[in-house]
């Protein structure tokens, strides 16, 4: 008897149930069992074969699902982009299944784990509910929200099947010419453990209540903090900068009970995070005690032997060695199952580091309820890019804006003359930013929600006039202002590198200069995944409004513009004077043109 288990051969319900007993069997398939019992008995029954092919992940392009099954992959994953047609939440959820189906057909019948980075909302599919990026939650300063917005997440992703989101980011961008200083809450190890409550809201109560999904700190450790913001590159501090400034975040995650931890391209002092043994095995694993599963990144370990080209057998070895569990191999996992079982063949990856590694990936399968629920929970589909989910995305928008400079212009006046101009008022693409609908985003109206100018537009109301011209033709001195929208288009990763310059564009200049001519007072507003460098510019606008890269809801940036809601962001970027200064971090002893903690508001009315 165990906690009150018959463990016969056929397990039966708790002891002194009074209903007829279920039969469960094998063992591992009894949802009364605890998990640990469930997990051992599961692999003292899988071969060699089966554990191998657990520790693989492979991209949904490259594997049908009965591929996977027949590889025994134990995960499967949507990269940015990579979805279904028709990109509906139908289409997703009939994907999904038809992988679980095939997986849980197999001999042992192991549900697939199936990964996608929902990291601004479930930011792949068309219609969803598309928050601001963490640049703009980070000023929001609302951890509670943040969790709120990990649930609405959760929800959308579980609604079309996947039960494993690749988020949260919590790296320390440190350097804003990094491509993803946007994925970033902020420049302090402090701004991801504040916000590091979006696990709570990823995961649940528990990874198998309704809408949860298994929540992934990523990526390990100090991909923020590479020399140059150098995506990918080398992070070259000492080992006490690196655990005060990037470890704390995942010590939180830990704490949170985060189920998942991706590795980091970028090295430490030269060395691969991917092929890390002290920081995998010694550090996360041992010291600060992390029971969930390591992920490695989208073919990380191909570059563990310096370039990025095929998968070589001493890069398995030293990646599965380094602690890695489970392998993001988009279109190599036959190729890295065979390395492996050449490396245990001869002994050079041992039995007991496969069994950590299976023992790590069929808890958090067996905890996410998923061999008693495989499949898509399409009852979640009813709620799906709602106005409810909306509501949640619009106040973190409100939340998130920041007022860097007011000479008067703001709060907009109801029923005044307003003009509006530039390439980021009237495009949700750009708004939105890089992992929207594909990964690295796009300009135009990708999928739905609201612009900024109409968001102007529906707030403003019927008394205010609102006149728009993309390059700000037809602006005169009739207008009581003019507001110019203006910044990034999308981009992500390392596309977004920006090792020459962070100044607004030659249009962005030309639209401004058209405004400013009129001697109407100008508006800018910044849709931008950092600071930029607009000191030179500066001095010509009435008022600057830092609105990030808001998402769907753009009505949330007029709910600002019009006083309906009092700037509240406050910054968790230093905001360079010059480019020259960067990195510029707070405590530095710089000179930031607006510094960290800086966000003006209006007077009270
Ligand atoms: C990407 C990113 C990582 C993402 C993964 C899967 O390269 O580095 O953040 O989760 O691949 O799309």
């Amino acid at each position: 008897m165990v906690s009150g288990l018959l463990l016969t051969g056929a397990v039966l319900a708790p002891a002194g149930a009074t209903a007829a007993p279920e039969t469960f069997w094998p063992l591992y398939q009894n949802p009364y069992v605890p998990v640990q019992l469930r997990v051992h008995d599961l692999m003292s029954r899988m071969s060699l074969d089966d554990k191998i092919g657990q520790m693989v992940q492979a991209e949904r392009q490259a594997v049908t699902p009965q591929q996977a099954a027949d590889l025994r992959l134990g995960s499967i994953l949507s990269g940015g982009g990579s979805v279904p047609t028709p990109n509906t939440p139908a289409a997703w959820a009939d994907m999904y299944d038809a992988y679980q189906k095939a997986a849980v057909s197999t001999p042992l019948g192991i549900p697939t784990l199936y990964g996608v980075d929902a990291v601004h909302g479930h930011n792949n599919v068309y219609g969803a509910t598309i928050f601001p990026h963490n640049v703009g939650l980070g000023a929001a300063h609302d951890p509670k929200l943040v969790e709120k917005i990990g649930k609405v997440t959760a929800s959308e992703v579980r609604s079309t099947g996947p039960t494993w989101d690749f988020a949260p980011c919590l790296c320390v961008s440190r350097d804003d010419r990094w491509g993803r200083a946007y994925e970033s809450f902020g420049e302090t190890p402090q701004d991801a453990i504040d916000n590091a409550t979006i696990i709570n809201g990823l995961q649940g109560r528990s990874l198998k209540a309704k809408g949860s999904v298994l929540a992934t700190a990523k990526h390990y450790v100090g991909d923020g903090g590479t020399t140059g913001g150098d995506d990918q590159g080398n992070t070259e501090i000492s080992e006490a900068e690196l655990r005060k400034i990037h470890l704390p975040p995942f010590q939180e995650a830990i704490k949170r009970g985060a189920g998942s931890v991706m590795i980091s391209f970028s090295s430490w002092n030269g060395k691969k995070a991917h092929g890390h043994r002290y920081l995998i095995t010694d550090v996360l694993k041992k010291e600060l005690r992390f029971s969930g599963l390591v992920v490695s990144d989208w073919n990380g370990v191909h570059q563990l032997n310096g370039n990025n080209d095929d998968l070589t057998a001493d890069e398995v070895r030293e990646s599965v060695n380094a602690g890695i569990d489970l392998f993001m191999e988009p279109y190599d996992a036959p190729k890295f199952i065979s390395l492996l079982r050449a490396e245990v063949d001869a002994g050079r990856v041992s039995q007991a580091r496969l069994d950590d590694a299976n023992r790590r990936i069929l808890t958090k399968k067996f905890e996410s309820g998923l061999f008693e629920k495989p499949y898509a929970d399409r009852s979640l589909q009813k709620d799906f890019g709602g106005a409810e989910h909306r509501a949640v995305a619009r106040e973190a928008v409100r939340k998130s804006q920041v007022l860097l400079k007011n000479e008067g212009a703001l709060p907009l006046k109801k029923g005044s003359k307003v003009f509006v101009a530039g390439k980021n008022a009237d495009d949700i693409g750009n708004q939105s930013g890089g992992w929207t609908i594909t990964w690295q985003g796009s300009s135009g109206p990708i999928t739905t929600g609201t612009t900024i100018l109409q968001g102007i537009q529906q707030v403003g109301g019927p008394r205010t006039k609102v006149t728009y011209d993309r390059e700000g033709d037809g602006v005169d001195g009739s207008y009581d202002v003019a507001v110019a929208v203006v910044g990034e288009t999308p981009y992500a990763e390392g596309e977004g590198d920006r090792p020459n310059g962070l100044k607004l564009d030659a249009e962005d200049l030309s639209t401004i200069a058209k405004l400013k001519a009129t001697g109407v007072p100008v508006v800018v507003v910044t849709v931008s995944g950092r600071p930029l460098d607009i000191t030179s510019e500066l001095g010509g606008w009435n008022a600057l409004l830092a609105a990030w890269l808001p998402g769907t809801e753009g009505a949330g940036v007029a709910d600002v513009l019009f006083g309906d809601h009092r700037p509240s962001g406050k910054l968790t970027f230093s905001w360079a004077e010059s480019f020259d200064q960067l990195p510029i971090n707070v405590g530095d002893g710089k000179k930031a043109l607006f510094p960290y903690g800086y966000g003006l508001t209006y007077p009270k009315t």
